[in-house]
């Protein structure tokens, strides 16, 4: 079976590319790389020949407002006509718990653009709504940093790693199409603050984590459920503290503060 995985030379792409061709199955990638861009659909048809599954772990490399959503649009759209012209009867696209919940977030309300379009389609699909991945902790610090400070509402989340993402698209991509949604998550819940506290302590990285109420998720203010999955999620294995230790933890280091 042919897979064509779209983004498939990032963080979660490049793992399922892996992943996919260790069980055996024909795992294509294609991002600029490969002479794929989704956004003007340059390479898509030579990429798409003989797929019998697109799979797109792509993201938008801005997530200003207009930017992110022109980027998960378009690209969408190209996709979609050009997944349809190859006769692809599986279309699995990586998404995010709680794009339906949060629609003051630009970058949710893209990604809440790019289902819509998928689920209008036509093609056969299956949306994986993730949570957080382990490895973005550090760019949700970044964003929430005022001075040597970092504002976090006391929400509930429950991070992934991104092994574990990869391996749960992995499993829906080969399997038959949902025509739905399925939503993955990590094996605990941690209270917003008392995770990214955790994960710049590991990295002796100095800010200071405190408890604001107000403070805003990428733009958005968060209920205490909302960025948790609302169902039946399908559970991970890595816990953080396990995933702290490992190498590809390293990449929240800082080194220049
Ligand atoms: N971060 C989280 O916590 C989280 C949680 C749940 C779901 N997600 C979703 O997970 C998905 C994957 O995220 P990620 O962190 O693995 O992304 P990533 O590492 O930033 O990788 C993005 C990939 O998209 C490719 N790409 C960008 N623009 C492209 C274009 N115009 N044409 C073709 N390929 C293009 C990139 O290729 P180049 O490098 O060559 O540009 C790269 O391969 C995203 O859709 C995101 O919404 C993320």
């Amino acid at each position: 079976m042919k897979l064509v995985i779209i983004g498939g030379t990032g963080l979660i792409g490049s793992k399922l590319v892996t992943t996919l061709r260790e069980q055996g199955h024909e795992a294509v990638p294609a991002s600029a790389d490969t002479g794929v861009n989704t956004l003007t659909g340059e390479g898509l048809t030579e990429a798409l020949q003989g797929a019998s599954v697109v799979v797109d772990v792509s993201n938008s490399p801005s997530f200003e407002e207009s930017a992110v959503m022109d980027f998960f649009t378009k690209s969408t759209r190209n996709l979609l006509k050009y997944a349809a012209a190859a006769g692809v009867g599986h279309y699995v696209a990586l998404s995010v718990v709680g794009t339906e919940r949060i629609p003051e977030s630009p970058y949710l309300r893209a990604k809440n653009a790019q289902e819509t379009l998928i689920k209008g389609a036509g093609i056969r699909y299956s949306i994986v709504h993730a949570t957080q991945f382990f490895e973005f902790v550090k760019r949700i610090a970044d964003e929430a940093t005022d001075g040597t400070t970092v504002r976090l509402p006391p929400v509930l989340i429950q991070p992934m790693a991104a092994d574990d993402v990869a391996q749960a698209v992995g499993r829906v991509a080969v399997g038959a199409p949902l025509n739905g949604t399925v939503e993955v998550a990590g094996p605990q819940q941690f209270r917003f603050d008392e995770l990214i506290r955790q994960g710049l302590g590991a990295r002796n990285d100095p800010r200071e984590v405190v408890v604001d109420p107000h403070a805003r998720y990428f733009g958005a203010e968060l209920g205490e459920r909302s960025l948790v999955p609302a169902g039946d999620a399908r559970l991970g294995e890595i816990r953080f503290q396990e995933w702290l230790t490992q190498p590809a933890a390293s990449g929240m280091r800082v080194t220049s503060r």
